[in-house]
């Protein structure tokens, strides 16, 4: 595997995602890894993320004599420099646009040839090379943008080659990967449920494991996973809490128990969710309310199992690396419905917290499940319980969900389904004035939310075609009983936030 090291990059996750994405294996680790601990991780290679300056000064420098190469990205290069005895002087050009060219013979840039784009990180430029470093890479104004010593295998370059913007930027990696680190086996999603599978069944034994299936990605592929490995000895706990989107409890109850045979068990726990909300407007109340009576229900049903050792859970690698960094201030609490409590008796399995997003969801296509699945958007664990405003009601839940039923066929049939992240319906509770068969009518309105965002931490609203949010609003007034008026929400988030609770 390749080591990254963070050294506070916005692109840190993308440079770790590219490099899977080239066939081979990598993790992030941050920047106060010791030399020692990558010595014992047997990785085939290191690359330092860039970023903030001062933090790549405090690296462990040995692990520049691990004999290990090493890709400084950015800043890096810096550091690498002043590492190895160069010097460097303060320039102005940080972030400039520029022309590169690769100049002499460079093992990295062996695959390049003329210039190429590329935007220069750091605030740094080398007035005196390191010793035993060539300069394989110059920028219009001739200062130096890449530096090497092929023979101890180190190489630092002053820009990001992960970006979409770098020319050439998958030619470098590939090079540095294949041809400098050489790693043994190819990191691909039928490798992965291989080797998965031979270590649940390692781990698992004869004995048996519980997951909570929610439907979402990530319970989704766990389940079908492991029920891959160990077959009848996972048993599946899906609770319908009332509050999923039309077609959802089919759809889950078709792929698991009539597709795939699992040990499935569906808890239709509508009515006692709705029991616990009645007369409850407040939104964070109402979060905890599902997210308690979740585990109270998970609880009771799996209390009537026995003999059972393991939970498998839907962990994913960005739970893992964001819940390790998180400073953001909590602004709403963001309970997961199927997050357990930490004191159940059980063993945890959780093949994919190595994995990004996207793997998760190529491994869910790879094991066979439907696309509606594995392509799913995301959607928040108290489901339209925190898309019907105020308290929830059964007649409120139905509405909401014709009309949300009715965007996402609309949004599907122009082609904008997978390009949008998430679009769905809210209801406000807000009656106004319309007017119907030449009669006044005193009905609801419905609020439509589609937003593009890459983490769901900031997102900026869909410019869906008019004509296609015509064709929205007049179905959802024509169609669904007691909606007599459609507006749409334009505010980027911040300020708003995706959800309206
Ligand atoms: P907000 O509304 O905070 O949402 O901008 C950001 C993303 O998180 C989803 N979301 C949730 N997901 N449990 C979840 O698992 C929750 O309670 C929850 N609340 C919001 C939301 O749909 C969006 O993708």
């Amino acid at each position: 595997k390749i080591v990254v090291l963070d050294l506070g990059s916005t692109y840190n996750q993308l440079i770790t995602r590219v490099i899977r994405d080239l066939g081979v294996y990598s993790e992030l680790y941050p920047h106060t890894v010791t030399a020692e601990e990558i010595r014992n991780m047997h990785a085939a290679g290191i690359v330092l993320s860039g970023g903030d300056t001062k933090m790549d000064a405090n690296i462990d420098p040995e692990i520049f004599t691990l004999g290990l190469p090493v890709l400084g990205l950015g800043s890096s290069l810096e550091i690498m420099t002043q590492q190895f005895g160069g010097k460097t002087a303060s320039m102005e050009a940080h972030g400039a646009a520029s022309t590169l060219t690769a100049e002499g013979s460079s093992k990295l840039f062996a695959e390049i040839s003329g210039s190429f784009a590329a935007h220069i990180g750091g605030t740094e430029k080398i007035t005196e090379l390191p010793e035993g470093f060539t300069a394989t890479v110059k920028d219009e104004h001739g200062h130096i943008a890449a530096i090497e010593n092929a023979d101890k295998g180190l190489y630092g370059v002053q820009f990001h080659p992960e970006v979409d913007s770098t020319e050439n930027g998958e030619t470098i990696l590939r090079t540095f990967l294949r041809t400098i680190c050489n790693p043994t086996g190819e990191w691909t999603m039928e490798s992965f449920i291989e080797a998965e599978v031979q270590k649940i069944r390692e781990q698992v034994g004869e004995r048996k494991v519980l997951c909570a299936l929610s439907g979402g990605v990530d319970s989704s592929v766990v389940a079908t996973l492991i029920h891959r490995a160990i077959g009848d000895q996972l048993t599946c706990i899906f609770v319908d809490h009332g509050l999923l989107r039309k077609g959802e409890v089919e759809s889950v109850v078709d792929t698991f128990s009539t597709k795939f045979h699992m040990n499935f068990i569906k808890v239709d726990a509508a009515k006692r969710f709705l029991d616990k909300l009645a007369g409850v407007t407040n939104p964070e109340e109402k979060r905890k309310i599902i997210g308690n009576e979740f585990i109270r229900v998970f609880d009771e049903e799996s209390a009537k199992l026995k003999g059972i050792d393991f939970l498998a859970q839907g962990t994913i690698y960005a739970d893992i690396i964001e819940s390790g960094t998180a400073t953001a201030e909590v602004i709403k609490s963001h309970h997961n419905v199927g997050g357990l409590p930490e004191d159940m008796d059980f063993e945890l399995i959780e093949p994919l917290k190595a994995l990004f997003k996207d793997e998760v969801r190529n491994v869910g296509k790879e094991l066979g499940l439907p696309e509606d699945i594995y392509n799913r958007q995301p959607f928040p664990g108290p489901g339209l319980g925190v898309r019907v405003l105020g308290e929830v009601t059964e007649e409120k839940l139905n509405i909401v969900r014709d009309a949300d039923y009715i965007l996402r066929e609309e949004i599907a049939l122009a082609g904008l389904d997978r390009s949008i992240w998430q679009y769905f319906a809210i209801l406000p509770g807000i009656k106004s004035v319309g007017v119907r068969d030449g009669k006044r009518s005193y009905d609801h309105a419905i609020g439509l939310r589609a937003v593009h965002s890459s983490d769901g931490m900031s997102a900026d609203w869909a410019r869906i075609p008019w004509d296609v949010l015509e064709k929205i609003s007049s179905r959802i007034t024509a169609e669904v009983d007691h909606v007599n008026r459609v507006v749409y929400d334009i505010t980027a988030k911040p300020p708003g936030t995706i959800e309206w609770e």
